[in-house]
């Protein structure tokens, strides 16, 4: 039987990627401290999403390992000695990263560097996947002529219709700190593959989604956006007078990548992953597809200053992936994730009134942080 690691197992892409790779048969050890509730609070608890493996997985062991543990991950990767690696943990926050620079650094770079090295030691042969960011890129994007549309920015140029491909620079612009540590996780990953031959590459996201995201203001756009349309939330438009476009690849649509890379792994290579132009978006369009899907008004409220170093339109060029692996494809369109994120969340409203009545009748006490554990719902 194969083995798997998967680091940040319980959060939206390692827990897909721990549920597909079970479901192909694999042994796979998820390493998860659920750190994402120490950066979000209560809100980005991902444990919701540990049970519901080890409920619905059977051959999925969790270790509540840190991946800044340099001795711990050197110990588990060398007791393991995995067929493949997949590595989604990580601080995931801008504003974060520069509220806590040393953790964002240590978790996304150091932690990216312990695993490196682990593999190298024992493992050497076996493809490892790194989720980094098309925030590598910084503000370039922002650099391509734009024109405004009613509903959305989009590239001015013929030329840039598919979007932006791996040839863009990384230097020479903003990144924020939290882009700063995914470009030295990146570029330490593309250099395992290219110094020392290893089978690694670099997944340069755009916006990731799925009803797994423990979505909250700082991470998981369509995530967050949909438990504010839902559950009545206020929710801020930051700039571009909410035009600004992001492409949206559903969570299996990732880890489907993942697995052509390690059935035909390659040293070095960065691809960029994202849904491409069919799957673009802008803020204002999804709020839209939301409510009407919802039938609820979103409460919103706009704010002129944008986030900095903001993509104002960012679509991803698939074609490199699609070369290299040509029987991959995107299999959830917008469409199809609008209605599954407002569908979960409506579901989860339903579930909270139903508990709610049934507290009150028996006089339990609401209010647990984590109230749906026996079940493995999101809280
Ligand atoms: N979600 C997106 O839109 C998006 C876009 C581009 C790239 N990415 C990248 O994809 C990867 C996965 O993103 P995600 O959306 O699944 O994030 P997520 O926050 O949902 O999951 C990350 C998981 O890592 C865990 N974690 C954090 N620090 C840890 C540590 N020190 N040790 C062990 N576990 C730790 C968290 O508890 C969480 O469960 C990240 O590298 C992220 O930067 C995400």
């Amino acid at each position: 039987m194969k083995r798997l690691i998967v680091t940040g197992s319980s959060g939206l892409i390692g827990s897909e990627a721990v549920r597909h790779f079970s479901s192909l048969g694999y042994e796979v050890h998820g390493f998860d401290n659920n750190m994402r509730m120490d950066f979000f609070g209560p809100g980005g608890d991902t444990r919701w999403n540990r049970s519901r493996m080890e409920r619905d997985c059977p051959r999925f062991v969790h270790h509540e390992l840190d991946v800044r543990d340099r001795q711990g991950i050197n110990e588990a990767v060398g007791r393991l000695r995995p067929d493949a690696l997949v590595h989604c943990a990580a601080q995931p926050s801008h504003d974060l990263a520069a509220r806590r620079p040393f953790d964002d650094f240590d978790v996304n770079a150091v932690g990216t560097l312990n695993l490196l090295e682990a593999m190298r030691q024992y493992a050497s042969e076996s493809p490892f996947v790194l989720m980094s960011t098309n925030k590598v890129y910084g503000d370039v994007p922002n650099e391509l002529p734009l024109r405004e549309l009613p509903t959305r920015w989009d590239y001015a140029r013929p030329e840039d219709r598919l979007g932006i491909d791996e040839t863009m620079r990384i230097d020479g612009c903003m990144h924020s700190l939290f882009g700063a540590s995914k470009v030295a996780a990146d570029v330490l990953a593309q250099e395992y593959g290219r110094y020392f031959g290893m089978p690694v590459c670099a997944l340069r996201g755009g916006c990731l989604t799925g009803a797994s995201h423990s979505g909250v203001e700082l991470h998981g756009f369509l995530s967050y956006l949909a438990k504010c349309v839902v559950g009545g939330r206020p929710y801020t438009i930051n700039g571009y007078k909410g035009k600004q476009v992001r492409d949206n690849i559903h969570s299996h649509d990732v880890v489907t990548a993942m697995q052509a890379f390690i059935e035909e792994p390659r040293a070095g290579e960065v691809y960029n992953l994202g849904g491409g132009r069919q799957n673009s978006v802008s803020m204002i369009e999804a709020i839209a597809a939301m409510e009407m899907r919802s039938k609820k008004k979103l409460e919103r409220r706009y704010t002129d200053r944008a986030r900095e170093g903001d993509h104002i339109c960012y679509i991803t060029d698939l074609r490199k992936f699609q070369a290299h692996y040509p029987t991959w494809r995107i299999t959830r369109r917008i469409d199809d994730i609008f209605d599954e994120l407002v569908e979960h969340e409506l579901a989860l409203a339903q579930n909270t009134q139903t508990d709610a009545s049934e507290h009150c009748s028996s006089g339990a006490s609401a209010g647990t942080a984590f109230p749906r554990s026996a079940s493995g719902d999101r809280p």
